[in-house]
């Protein structure tokens, strides 16, 4: 019988307080050579629709408890990633259970105190979310009080085809880990990426133990030669074309690796699901 290793690994992380959700495996060190992996500072006064996800006792104080990403779509409304509430994140099974989950919105600095911390009244993880492809990793938050005015970022819908074209540039956003290491960005960054083909998408994840390409649900963006892309921590985040939410950061084999573009759920193709939860 065959050890389920993984599954010991994964369970063994998520033990750990400071973890960040490592939801693809391997924490391979990718060949990285800056930042969210290959970017530049940006800031929540730019960006008011990049929140994060919080929770400091499980995730540690340091960094605000951020663990994952998330966009501000409406008023109270904010879209992340499925896998962002699952158990191997989370560390129980109901998010009801972590009593200091907060949406924290206008903090750059995670080292600082500006902006606000948000409850969660309400959370809609979508039941068809496949864990064994990453299929349909989004997850819909109704905050308890209202964003600042002017937060929300339009969803791209299944009219908007030209955004996803083969050579779109796209901006990915996060607090996630620069180098593929595990170093922490303590700052909000943005990484330009390149939004790829899904033969090209599909070419790259046939399917392995981090996901599958289903285009139905998925796209794929990264850098023709590797060295942008998000990484761990800024899952559930933004992929942004010309002002218009994309994508959000789901899943990839290591970090801005060329041959190993970073997997994001479709916003268009999700977008009515959504609504549905608004
Ligand atoms: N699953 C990761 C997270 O939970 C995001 C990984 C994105 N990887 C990539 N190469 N784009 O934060």
């Amino acid at each position: 019988m065959r050890f389920p290793f993984r599954a010991v690994i994964a369970a063994a992380v998520a033990l750990l307080p400071a973890a960040a959700v490592p939801l693809a495996g391997p924490a391979t060190p990718a060949a990285a050579n800056g930042v969210i992996i290959g970017g530049t500072p940006t800031s929540t006064d730019q960006e008011p629709w990049v929140v994060a996800l919080s929770s400091r006792s499980r995730f540690g104080a340091a960094r605000s408890g951020q663990f994952c990403g998330g966009v501000a779509v409406g008023p109270r409304t904010v879209v992340t990633a499925a896998h962002c509430f699952g158990r191997e994140a989370l560390g129980v099974s109901d998010w009801r259970q972590l009593s200091d989950l907060r949406v924290i919105e206008g903090r750059t600095d995670l080292t600082g105190e500006a902006g606000e911390e948000l409850r969660l009244s309400d959370v809609w993880v979508n039941p068809g979310f496949d864990a064994s492809t990453n299929a349909g990793d989004v997850a819909v938050i109704t905050l308890d009080q209202a964003l600042p005015s002017g937060a929300a970022i339009g969803m791209a819908q299944p009219s908007d085809t030209a955004l996803y074209q083969d050579g779109t540039q796209a901006e990915v956003y996060g607090w996630g880990d620069t180098t593929g290491r595990g170093d922490y960005a303590d700052s909000l960054r943005a990484a330009p990426v390149t939004v790829f083909a899904d033969t090209t998408c599909e070419k790259a994840y046939p399917g392995s133990s981090d996901g599958t390409y289903v285009r139905a649900t998925m796209m794929c963006a990264g850098a023709p030669a590797g060295g942008h892309d998000a990484c761990q921590g800024d899952s559930g985040g933004p992929l942004v074309v010309a002002g218009r939410l994309v994508g959000l950061v789901s899943w990839g084999s290591g970090c801005a690796q060329a041959a190993y573009p970073g997997v994001y759920t479709r916003v268009s193709a999700v977008a009515a699901l959504v609504a549905q939860h608004m």
